[in-house]
């Protein structure tokens, strides 16, 4: 007995031995040193240059240690006393790139030094992360800070996150509240889905109805897509909202001063019930819409094959409809400063097309074989507007088909052969395939997440590797996560959603692929929830519920359990009890019995539990059998 009791106090020293740091994404070079520095009151933040984006960093800087009561005094002379230093690089270091940098600490100094103020900007939240979680003296308030050598540097140039405010609403403190969480974890793209059937969110002063019409909606409580019902006549649209303009530059240089480039997205052809709500006459039918309330208005036949029952797509034989796209683009360019616009292109219902006599005709006389080529014409306008505004346009896969524009890049969702087939054709791609990429598929067992078609867990997501084989890297700009907000009504939801799959996300694409390793980001994943539990921010506990898997062997109902988490032990009953510590441990596939039963299972470590108890009910567990 003594010796497995022994041999478990190894294993928990093991896990959080000295040397270690938890830094999420791991860093190219990491080596520890016994150099310790400590933080705290009278410690200066020496700048070596005048740089503004430094001095802003800076502050950011300062401000987060006011928050743990430590003042931090902003130098510019090189006084002596012990200081975390920034130094902006006059010969330029070619291995740090734009957004590299080395951070050393020891006894007296913490040196951040970068190329470029996007290097010590990551810097930074490298040191956050270092700040131990407890203070190593609550009387001075002071921080041990491991001694360290880091040379740190990113994979890809595109690490980016998508959220969706049309669905559900964000309002601009919780953009930026979700701005400041992803930069923590150096992710440098926003991709702000800002249009679809469920509401406009960005005012265009060319077009006031998009926001007087299309970014409010009749109020529905419920799933999305199950008991909905469209709006009643007369009934007043009270949900929504939009971003002025004046508040998009705000949430603009709040992100730029994150080191976070904004890609807008306005969806066309298709996705456009809340800009037809306001503007029908854009539509192939013209008949009036309205915004929806999340009601279903679509069949969806598998393979990819739908049908939408209320038109949303813009008419692409219409010289108006370019009009619009032009005046919508020229105002959303001078907004935002970034390389891409993305112009959506996904799941553009063809239908109403096929059946409008006009459309047929113009296809004829323009030798238009197909509807594909149809949507490919009118992708290939809107990138010739988006170009003529010195932008880069990004689409989602369906714009490769009917053959791509020239210059357009692809983001892979259906997979990754878009993004294969883009980067053989010698365009960008930017990887965000739904099997390790979609934040908004359940992340743990369907009986306690929020219901959804599809499942993503934390260890699939983080296997994935956006450069496929055989395929040229350069073309490979980088991935992100997608944020679909349907079932995700508010922001500490979305964070649920969001972390700590886009831990993985962010480990994929800023560390190295020969660094990953799934025990060691799980022993920094569990310090970082911690760190959303003290900042008061979700974070989801899934990966530590077990994955239940039901079969039958012999006419034998069989269950197994399992989970990839490291020093942790499943307990389970069978007899309707609650799996309590020291009950019933699994070691193995387990009989369930016939009976009026349920399968009850609770992870633990040590005696202390860990994630969420899952009841499931004998006759749910036999439906989980594979025929
Ligand atoms: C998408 O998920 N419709 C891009």
């Amino acid at each position: 007995m003594k010796k497995i009791i022994l041999s478990f106090v190894f294993l928990a020293f093991f896990y959080q031995s000295f040397g270690q740091h938890a830094i999420i994404p791991t860093p190219v070079n990491f080596s520890s040193t016994h150099n310790s520095f400590i933080l705290e009151n009278g410690v200066s933040l020496y700048l070596d240059s005048n740089n503004a984006d430094v001095i802003e960093y800076a502050k950011q800087f300062k401000y987060f240690l006011s928050q743990s009561d430590l003042n931090v005094a902003i130098q510019n002379s090189n006084k002596k006393g012990k200081k975390i230093q920034l130094s902006l690089l006059k010969n330029k270091n070619a291995e740090l790139g734009k957004e590299g940098y080395t951070l050393e600490v020891n006894q007296n100094e913490i040196n951040l030094v970068a190329n470029e103020p996007a290097g010590i900007f990551n810097a930074i939240q490298t040191l956050k992360q270092m700040i131990p979680l407890e203070t190593a003296n609550s009387e001075t308030k002071s921080f041990e800070i491991m001694g360290c050598e880091i040379t740190d540097y990113p994979r890809f140039g595109w690490r980016g996150l998508m959220l969706d405010v049309s669905r559900h609403f964000f309002t601009v403190a919780e953009i930026k509240a979700y701005l400041d969480k992803m930069s923590e974890y150096k992710f440098n793209v926003f991709h702000w889905h800002l249009t679809d059937d469920q509401g406009w969110r960005i005012e265009i002063k060319s077009y006031p109805k998009l926001t007087e019409v299309g970014a409010w909606r009749v109020e529905r409580h419920g799933k999305f897509g199950s008991d909905i019902s469209e709006p009643k006549p007369g009934e007043k649209a009270t949900y929504g909202g939009f971003y002025t303009q004046e508040q998009i530059k705000d949430i603009v240089n709040y992100a730029a001063d994150r080191n976070i480039t904004i890609v807008p997205e306005i969806d066309f052809p298709g996705h456009s019930m809340a800009a037809l709500a306001a503007y029908p006459e854009l539509s192939v039918k013209k008949e009036p819409k309205y915004v929806s309330p999340g009601n279903e208005f679509s069949e969806w036949y598998g393979g990819g094959k739908f049908k939408m029952l209320v038109e949303n797509t813009l008419n692409p034989i219409d010289e108006n409809v370019y009009n619009f796209i032009d005046k919508v683009f020229t105002e959303v360019a001078q907004l935002f400063p970034g390389e891409y616009i993305h112009m959506g292109g996904d799941e553009a219902y063809h239908g109403y097309w096929e059946e409008n006599a006009e459309v047929q005709k113009f296809m004829k006389k323009n030798n238009i074989k197909n509807s594909h080529e149809l949507q490919s014409y009118f992708v290939k306008r809107v990138e010739k507007i988006i170009s003529k505004k010195g932008k880069k346009m990004i689409g989602w896969d369906e714009i490769l088909e009917g053959g791509l524009a020239d210059g357009a890049a692809v983001m892979s969702w259906r997979g990754m052969k878009g993004g294969i087939e883009a980067a053989k054709m010698g365009h960008e791609a930017v990887m965000t395939p739904t099997t390790y990429a979609y934040l908004d598929y359940m992340q743990g067992d369907i009986t306690v997440e929020n219901k959804i078609y599809a499942s993503l867990s934390l260890e699939k997501a983080y296997e994935f590797e956006p450069v496929p084989e055989g395929v040229n890297p350069k073309y490979i700009l980088g991935g992100q996560g997608n944020l679909w907000t349907e079932a995700v009504p508010t922001l500490q939801f979305a964070y649920y959603m969001t972390y700590p799959r886009a831990f993985a996300l962010a480990e994929t694409l800023w560390s190295q692929k020969k660094d990953k390793n799934w025990d060691d980001f799980v022993r920094r994943t569990e310090e970082n929830m911690v760190r959303f539990d003290k900042e008061g921010d979700n974070i989801s506990k899934a990966v530590f519920d077990p994955t239940v898997t039901v079969y039958k062997k012999d006419d034998v109902v069989m269950c197994k359990l399992e989970n990839s988490i490291p020093n942790t032990e499943i307990f389970y009953s069978i007899d309707n009890t609650y799996p309590v510590k020291f009950g019933k441990k699994y070691t193995g596939p387990f009989q369930i019995p016939s009976g009026d039963l349920s399968l009850r299972t609770q992870t633990y470590r040590d005696a202390k539990p860990l994630g969420r108890e899952l009841i499931i009910a004998r006759e749910d567990l036999v439906k989980r059998i594979k025929k």
